[in-house]
């Protein structure tokens, strides 16, 4: 039906003959003269309809409204002299419309196309409104190229492309499970992949030596800016391998995804202990962008004539007092901005927040007189503290200090501006912990088939394990361990996690069967596809760079999901539903 795209036009077409088609937009009647806006997935292109050359078309045009679908005819001419239009491509040209086809209608739209002020929820329940924007087919366009020199990329490194269930059993990766129940077998349920993990490590197995799959996974959990409840993993396994061969695969694959986006970016990336992470970033994704690492002062405090940081800073091996020293912060923040700050970490667990300025006469600030002369000197010669510097405290229970304070160096970096948004700060932050303790519980950090360093350790928390995690500008791109090859290791970390033999082999015979017969040692990576796009395309959140997203409430507001089941499907599968309320 067209003969070009609209900004494929330019003014080598001047006097051609060519077929445009799109929706209209911009529809203006200027003393007679009809100009609409042709709109299609590359651009825009100016449309003139005018009566003294054809009265048909005019006629046809004065019915246009915005978002008509409209297949138009002419010939392209430079536009007259002082009406060019540098914002568009096609701004030194226009249409001459000889034959206008209304292919269809639309009604007036619940908003304005390509209006961000809108709010979320109603530019979800269109989206497919939302979507039909120059701004948002870039988004896709680039998704696209990069997800096929994934690929390409994979295919090139001697990866084979191989399709997992999606009906299926548990795979645990920490969060609930979406169930999905079984006609056949009434009362039992499959559940949708939390990630491919069990089936790739089962076909290692089977001796096919490099995997990968563009997977969509599943994971019924707490909504944020950076997660859906179903998103796209680049998974990768491969056999034989040292955790290093697995970092060269995906730095390579990192390359080639960023250079389809015409992004160069060069490997290999820094590398970092977890604890290292924790300790001086206060969290297991640092943001590199920027520098504010966190200074221990423990010992510094211990000295100090405050009861409580004296106490705090006397028990190192469960407290940290952190100090995290921001360069020129004394002259950014004033006494509201500080209390503000305060109110920030308090809501982390806090109990306040100090702080010293570092003023031409020393440090000033309300802690100052618990200090001696020598510990202040000591402190600012650690923290290498300069005049108009501002340095904050956090001093607790280890994990709630590195917690809060981390959050505090990225909350200070955003206010402060300094963040250079178009740099690439990769980090492998590697030596996970195998273990965390939450609310009493063992769990395992990255998964339960991760492979320890050595379990023979007196404190379970002190186990490390081979697993590490990619990190982009602060956000977790990918992570991927080394795995257990061995049954009775996988039966000892089980037993470790409190999972009995019987729940073993209800969960995981078929995995523990598949390490009897000649389990290779392997390993593997699984890369956020959707992370990935909305950091380079620089999206605020994940929904906008998949096409059809949940809101952060997990519902799709545009096709009203999840929603009542019929009741013969329910009698069909077995199940009833309980009213709300009901004790039964
Ligand atoms: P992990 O659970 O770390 O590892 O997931 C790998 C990557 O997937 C992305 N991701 C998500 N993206 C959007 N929404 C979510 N809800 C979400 N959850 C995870 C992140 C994350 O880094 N099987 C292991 C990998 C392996 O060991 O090979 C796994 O799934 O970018």
């Amino acid at each position: 039906m067209r003969t070009h795209y609209c900004t494929e036009l330019n003014s080598s077409n001047i006097g051609q003959e060519v077929s445009v088609a799109g929706w209209a937009k911009n529809h203006r009647d200027h003393g007679g003269v009809i100009f609409i806006d042709m709109r299609d997935k590359s651009g825009i292109l100016q449309a003139v309809c005018d009566p003294t050359h054809s009265q048909e078309v005019h006629k046809i045009a004065t019915s246009v409204r915005d978002e008509f679908v409209l297949i138009a005819k002419g010939v392209i001419k430079a536009r007259g002299e002082g009406l060019q239009n540098p914002k568009l491509k096609t701004g030194d040209i226009e249409l001459i419309v000889s034959e206008l086809i209304v292919e269809n209608k639309s009604e007036t739209t619940p908003f304005i196309i390509g209006d961000s002020t809108v709010h979320e929820d109603l530019r979800l329940k269109y989206r497919y409104l939302d979507l039909r924007t120059e701004k948002a087919y870039s988004i896709f366009k680039l998704r696209s190229k990069v997800s096929v020199a994934l690929r390409n990329n994979l295919d090139k490194q001697g990866f084979l492309d191989v399709e997992t269930p999606i009906i299926t059993k548990p795979t645990p990766e920490g969060a609930r499970d979406y169930l999905v129940p079984s006609r056949v077998y009434p009362g039992e349920f499959y559940a949708l992949p939390q990630s491919p993990q069990l089936f790739k490590q089962l076909l290692m197995v089977s001796g096919f030596d490099r995997y990968f799959q563009v997977a969509r996974c599943f994971r019924d959990e707490d909504l944020r800016s950076d997660r859906q409840p179903e998103f796209t993993q680049v998974d990768l396994e491969m056999s034989f391998c040292t955790q290093e061969d697995v970092m060269n695969v995906v730095e390579n694959m990192l390359v080639d995804a960023f250079k389809a986006a015409d992004i160069e970016i060069k490997p290999p990336f820094r590398r970092m202990r977890h604890e290292e992470a924790a300790e001086k970033y206060g969290s297991d994704k640092p943001d590199l962008r920027y520098d504010m690492q966190m200074v221990e002062v423990s010992d510094i405090f211990a000295n100090s004539t405050n009861d409580f940081f004296a106490e705090v800073g006397k028990k190192p091996h469960i407290n940290r007092i952190k100090a995290l020293r921001v360069p020129k912060g004394d002259e950014f923040f004033t006494r509201k901005t500080l209390k503000e700050l305060e109110d920030f970490v308090k809501k982390f667990g806090a109990g306040g927040l100090g702080y010293f300025q570092v003023k031409e006469d020393g440090l000033k600030g309300p802690l100052v007189k618990f200090f001696e002369d020598k510990d202040l000197q000591e402190l600012s010669k650690r923290c290498a503290l300069e005049v108009n510097d501002i340095v904050f405290f956090g001093a607790g229970e280890k994990k709630k200090v590195l917690d809060y304070m981390g959050r505090l160096r990225i909350e200070i970096a955003n206010r402060m501006g300094i963040i250079d948004q178009n740099r690439y700060e990769f980090l492998w932050v590697v030596d996970f912990p195998m273990f965390e303790i939450e609310e009493g519980r063992v769990k395992a950090m990255h998964h339960p088939f991760t492979m320890p360093k050595s379990l023979d350790k007196e404190n379970i928390e002190d186990i490390e394990s081979i697993a590490y995690d990619i990190v982009l500008n602060g956000y977790e791109l990918g992570g991927g361990s080394i795995r257990i090859h061995k049954e009775s290791v996988q039966q000892d970390v089980f037993k470790l996690l409190g999972i009995n033999e019987e729940e073993q082999r209800n969960k995981f015979g078929f995995l523990l069967d598949a390490l009897k017969f000649g389990a290779p040692p392997h390993g593997g990576f699984a890369l956020g596809l959707d992370r990935l796009i909305m950091l380079m395309t620089k999206s605020q959140s994940i929904r906008d760079v998949i096409a059809f997203p949940k809101t952060q409430k997990a519902q799709c507001i545009m096709t009203m999901a999840p929603s009542d089941a019929d009741a013969n499907q329910l009698k069909e599968l077995g199940l009833r539903i309980r009213q709300a309320n009901s004790k039964e």
